[in-house]
């Protein structure tokens, strides 16, 4: 079949030579020969290959299917109430009905965006009274949320990173971190995070990792509810990480989806980023706004480097600019006003604050039911981990075949890992949900 297109565009070359030597009689047979040219009989993207379908968006395209009254989605990975429906943070609402009555103007922001929103991301996630922020050495350019900011981050490092330009990703990791970086062309590797034995962190498994990298390798850690499993190192494991890191020369990237919304305090959560930056590392780091301000679909998120000083500011600034500008030119401005507004207004961000509190302790809430629901029920499993995790999500340790039966017989959909969403469970499944998964685990 290529041989038809050969010949075909074969044949176009010898009319547009017989044009040239012929110039004025031949411009009419021309015609037909471009005509049939458009009529192709293989399309261009004939070779190109059917992808695998996102797993997540496949448990939610089957539970829409599902016509069970009673069927329990856990695969969302964003944060619903009590009565599963999507919530708009009172906040949010607030700061965005105060900019809409302004009837603000819809210029561009600069290449690196809302300068007032990246001044108060920064100082969320670094504290205002932090030195590097001080000495003026943090940049800071706004992204399309957390996943335009670990972008933005892998180009810069595929760049500029004068050393070994690999990344090292826990074992497991969010499913984009891959793609994130291979793309951005950071080679990635991978070093040993969770345990399934114990249900918790290999921290053991993760030092040696870590140890065994080449010097001067890019590790990126999850600075709190790390995605998929919930498990998170504690102070003196994080003491333990930066020890190590620091005797390899290894270099720091920090991906902070979940700041406030892991434990309900910002300086908690904000906790293994800070220790880093008094440590002396000099980390650069993502963050996101889709989850502690609920801005999902608005995509606003920040990516800062802590650098030497505010010379080196200014040129490795100008790089990040030469990044953005050719990717998006500039970002988008309406989610950035609102998370600015409330960040800004004193009244809001108290508020803000309480909103966030209230979220994660549904979310913690829904773990110690779910668990005392399992332990009544006679489980003889240890379900501690369901309440040790922390964030979003809880690996439960269930089996994929576990995970298919609870799906099949109880219209119970989770990721094949046994990963749920605790966003999904509501004080009216969670019994049920319970007694799912005892079902499916005595
Ligand atoms: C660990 C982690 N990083 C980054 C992101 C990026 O999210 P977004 O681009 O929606 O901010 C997510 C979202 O689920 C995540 O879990």
């Amino acid at each position: 079949m290529p041989s038809v297109l050969v010949r075909r565009s074969a044949c176009a070359v010898a009319s547009c030579a017989a044009r040239t030597l012929s110039a004025p009689r031949a411009a009419t047979p021309l015609r037909p020969v471009y005509a049939i040219s458009g009529l192709r009989t293989i399309s261009a993207w004939s070779k190109v290959t059917l992808g695998p379908p996102d797993a997540i968006l496949g448990i939610t395209e089957a539970y829409k299917a599902d016509e069970f009254e009673e069927k329990i989605n856990l695969g969302v990975g964003a944060y619903r109430d009590d009565n599963g429906k999507p919530y708009v943070l009172p906040t949010v609402k607030e700061a965005e009905l105060r900019l809409v009555s302004q009837l603000l103007d819809k210029e561009y922001a600069g290449i690196t965006g809302v300068a007032a929103f990246t001044k108060l991301a920064a100082r969320l996630a670094y504290s205002p009274s932090s030195p590097v922020l001080q000495e003026d050495r943090v940049v800071v350019t706004q992204s399309i949320s957390g996943t335009g900011a670990l972008r933005i981050g892998g180009e810069f490092l595929a760049r500029w990173y004068p050393y070994n330009k690999t990344i090292y990703v826990p074992t497991p990791t969010w499913a984009n971190h891959g793609a994130v970086f291979r793309d951005s062309g950071l080679e990635v590797k991978s070093y040993r995070y969770y345990d399934k034995a114990t249900i918790s962190l290999d921290i053991d498994g993760m030092i040696q990792d870590l140890e065994a990298a080449p010097e001067n390798s890019i590790i990126l850690l999850h600075a709190c509810a790390h995605n998929p499993t919930g498990v998170d190192p504690t102070p003196e494991q994080w003491r333990q990480i930066s020890d190590v890191v620091k005797k390899r020369d290894h270099f720091v990237f920090f991906d902070m989806a979940y700041q406030g919304f892991a434990s309900g305090d910002f300086d908690r959560d904000a906790y293994a980023l800070r220790y880093f930056v008094e440590q002396g590392h000099q980390p650069v780091l993502a963050q996101s706004f889709a989850k502690n301000m609920g801005l999902y679909g608005e995509r606003v998120g920040a990516f800062s480097m802590v650098v030497d000083s505010a010379e080196e500011k200014k040129r490795v600034d100008s790089q990040l600019k030469i990044i953005v500008r050719p990717l998006y030119s500039n970002p988008p401005i309406h989610g950035a006003r609102i998370a600015a507004e409330v960040l800004s207004d004193e009244g809001l961000y108290k508020q803000w604050l309480v909103e966030v509190k209230d979220m994660a302790d549904r979310i913690i809430k829904m773990r110690h039911l779910l668990k005392q629901h399992l332990e009544e029920l006679g489980s003889t499993r240890d379900w501690s981990h369901i309440t040790s995790q922390i964030g979003m999500f809880c690996y439960t340790g269930l089996t994929p075949e576990q995970v298919d039966t609870l799906r099949t017989e109880y219209s119970v959909y989770m990721t094949r890992d046994g990963r749920i969403s605790v966003a999904g469970i509501t004080s009216k499944n969670v019994k049920r949900l319970a007694e799912s998964i005892y079902a499916v685990t005595e």
